[in-house]
């Protein structure tokens, strides 16, 4: 009996720098998350650099060249800003987003059939220097198709949708969700794109992606760092009662 490939997990980092920069310190430094994430069976890193830098800054960037084992996907936005610094930066990929300045989280894929004549040359620029080019799309036809005549190596699929769809208890919805992801994978695999998927996974929601065969990679963050906050703060706070209590001895 042969088993599915296996899926790859990218990890999403950020949060770990969202919390260190609430404090300006270097206190929780992202590369420990990373080489953490390396032990425990992780197959790449992914960041994404902001234009306003909210959490990972270009430093982040340098250290985690030099010092990450695992195969690092930076994401960014398609500016001359972001094309320049991924130019001068190699990593193994480039995940191109949409982002705006004042939203919260990457709100929705990337339109890269209306975006086409500013998305088109950055794929290429970036293709020739070597990056393998990933575009965070939404599950749609067109898109993949489009994704496919510029070039990229990837598509990311948006789960944002099936994310709220379930996390709002909408069943129903979320499962057609489920089936339009399910059917991008295949058109996307069948058009000779490796096919990606993530935002807003969970464990309570991860599953029915994961078992999207023509997935190849899955990439979480948020929830990760978040839900280590109560799977590790016991261990956080015994440590600092231990360290309090041997001084006192
Ligand atoms: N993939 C892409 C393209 C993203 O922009 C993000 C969020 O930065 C993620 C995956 C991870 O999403 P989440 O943090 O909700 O798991």
């Amino acid at each position: 009996m042969s088993s599915a490939p296996h899926l790859r997990l990218g990890i999403n980092i950020d949060h770990v720098a969202t919390i260190r920069n609430a404090r300006g310190g270097p206190h929780p430094d992202p590369l420990r998350a990373a080489h953490m994430a390396a032990r425990a069976g992780a197959d790449g890193i992914t960041l994404h650099l902001r234009e306003d830098r909210r959490h990972i800054r270009d430093e982040d960037l340098e250290k985690f060249i030099a010092q990450v084992e695992l195969p690092i996907n930076l994401e960014l936005a398609a500016t001359e800003e972001m094309l320049d610094i991924a130019l001068r930066h190699p990593t193994h990929a480039v995940c191109i987003v949409p982002e705006k300045r004042e939203e919260r989280t990457t709100e929705g894929g990337l339109d890269v059939a209306r975006l086409h004549n500013s998305i088109a040359p950055m794929v290429r620029k970036l293709s020739t220097a070597g990056r393998r080019v990933s575009l965070f799309i939404e599950p749609d036809p067109i898109q993949l198709a489009v994704a496919e005549a510029m070039g990229a190596q990837v598509v990311e699929l948006h789960t944002g949708a099936y994310a709220e769809a379930a996390l709002d208890g909408k069943a129903e919805e979320a499962q057609t969700i489920v089936e339009k992801l399910a059917e991008a994978a295949r058109i996307g695999t069948a058009r000779g794109l490796e096919v990606h998927a993530g935002h807003g996974l969970t464990f309570d929601n991860v599953k029915p992606i994961a078992a999207i065969p023509e997935l190849v990679e899955l990439n979480i963050g948020h929830f990760i760092i978040g839900e280590a906050i109560f799977i590790g703060l016991e261990a956080a706070f015994a440590r600092m009662r231990q360290l309090m209590d041997e001084a006192r001895a």
